[in-house]
């Protein structure tokens, strides 16, 4: 999805500049000389375009005039992602806690692959790449550190920003089991596994003689609960993000594409410092029955609503956020609208129940009710939502199934939606399918829910 140009060169208006015009000369000499210098001005002008020609050189892409309209919009709120990362005394904090809870559970250690638990504990990167060579994160239940590498990636181990107190580091040879190292050195008889880690990990440690706990949901709550660090960041980054979906509001047109849309919003994410980790679904008219879309390559027509569901990254913690909405001065029949509003009625219905020790199923229930009485039940196909941090899925799950209690400083999404296809629109007594959904993720407090987004949806038109 990467941009096809260099955004800070692209001209932002169609270049008025053209060939000197050479004055009237009325000398001979003079003359020749003005001849010679147009050819010459001429040609460097042109060996300065581009390849494609001059027509792309001139008028800018529909993407940038996009993105160049949202901007002006949106810089003013950039300053909302000057937020700090998480400081290394609560990464420590962390361990200290984790270490507790293993306490009290009675197990040695916690093991983790690179993941989003160590990000979590110990800011080593889910990103890093998984071999078949595994390279283990070990805090005990005494809050000591420690790493299993194996010995020839020993130097780009050593180079990862990890956090700790202080650390042992185990190596293993490419001759030996990895696991028998570990399970000498670090005394351990029974440990909690971290529920991303692959299952060869569970085997070879077992195989080494330890025993096996799955990840507990005191251990899980540690990471679902988050810090006032962690809800300034996934704050900042979702206020923002709603703001560069209003900003786009304010731009797109009817005759709009997709693409240009994906671009303008990538665009902008990246002059705001956090286009890395972008994504989005970009949905018109009846493209977006499928809540996640699968067919692309459209113009945006009257009387068509633009579904946008976006995010991007900033400190590791991701923004989620959707809204249906409608370029300035378009509209959709009045059926589209009622549809709108009874989406927004669910979102309302479930943001009501977002407190302290609610059920997960009972708040997916209540948003479910209101479209089910508005006659669309079939219709709202998935979950409520899904909780947000340094994963953009993670625990907790709002639906129909989910016991858990809701938790001071747990985030959730509240995204209920209608989705009905173009085959089954006459079940509906329409003709062309649609598809509306509402985003945002809700902080839960103790005295009620919070939109990380500061200011849930109005309307079509002010999202
Ligand atoms: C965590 O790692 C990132 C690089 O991935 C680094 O920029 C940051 O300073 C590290 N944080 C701490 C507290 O060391
Ligand atoms: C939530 O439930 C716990 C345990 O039952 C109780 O101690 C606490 O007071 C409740 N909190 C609220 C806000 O209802």
């Amino acid at each position: 999805m990467a941009a096809n140009y260099p955004r800070e060169k692209q001209p932002l208006q169609g270049s008025q500049d053209s060939a000197p015009i050479p004055p009237r000369q009325r000398h001979r000499c003079a003359k020749y000389w003005a001849l010679l210098l147009l050819v010459l001005g001429c040609w460097s002008m042109l060996s300065l375009l581009p390849e494609d020609g001059p027509d792309e050189a001139s008028s800018p892409s529909p993407a940038a005039e996009l993105e160049a309209c949202a901007w002006s919009h949106l810089e003013r709120h950039a300053p909302l992602l000057d937020v700090p990362p998480i400081p290394r005394s609560e990464f420590l904090r962390r361990q200290a806690t984790l270490a507790a809870a293993l306490e009290a559970a009675g197990v040695d250690a916690f093991i983790a692959e690179p993941s989003a638990s160590t990000a979590y504990y110990a800011n080593v990167s889910s990103s890093f790449d998984l071999s078949e060579r595994p390279f283990l994160v070990v805090i005990d239940r005494h809050g000591q550190f420690t790493t299993l590498v194996p010995k020839f990636e020993e130097g780009r181990i050593a180079k990862l920003e990890m956090v700790y107190d202080t650390r042992t580091t185990i190596t293993w040879g490419e001759e030996e089991s990895p696991y028998d190292p570990l399970v000498r050195t670090a005394g351990l008889s029974k440990v909690m596994v971290d529920e991303h880690a692959r299952y060869m990990i569970v085997a070879g440690l077992q195989k080494a003689g330890v025993e096996v706990v799955p990840m507990s949901d005191a251990v899980q709550s540690l990471r679902s609960v988050k810090t006032d660090a962690e809800i300034a960041i996934l704050k900042g980054m979702n206020a923002f993000t709603l703001e560069l979906v209003r900003s786009l509001q304010k731009c797109i047109q009817v005759g709009a594409t997709q693409e240009a849309v994906v671009d303008a919003a990538q665009g902008l994410f990246t002059r705001a410092g956090v286009g890395e980790g972008y994504w989005s679904i970009v949905l018109f008219g009846h493209q977006a029955a499928y809540p996640h879309g699968g067919e692309s390559g459209r113009t945006l027509q009257d009387g068509e609503f633009v579904l946008i569901d976006i995010g991007s990254i900033l400190h590791g913690y991701g923004s989620d956020v959707t809204r249906t909405i409608l370029p300035v001065g378009a509209t959709v029949s009045d059926d589209l609208m009622g549809i709108w509003r009874t989406v927004h009625a669910a979102q309302s219905a479930a943001f009501e129940r977002m407190n302290v020790n609610e059920t997960c199923s009972d708040v997916d229930a209540a948003s479910r009710a209101v479209v089910e009485k508005a006659g669309f039940g079939p219709f709202f196909t998935h979950r409520l939502g899904h909780g947000l941090g340094l994963e953009m899925h993670e625990p907790p799950y709002l639906n129909g199934a989910n016991s858990h209690k809701l938790k001071a400083g747990e985030v959730a999404t509240n995204e209920p939606g209608i989705y009905v296809t173009t085959e089954q629109a006459g079940l509906v007594g329409k003709k062309i399918g649609f598809g509306v959904r509402l985003e945002d993720p809700i902080l839960v407090t103790e005295t009620g829910g919070v939109p990380l987004t500061v200011r849930r949806a109005q309307s079509p038109w002010d999202p």
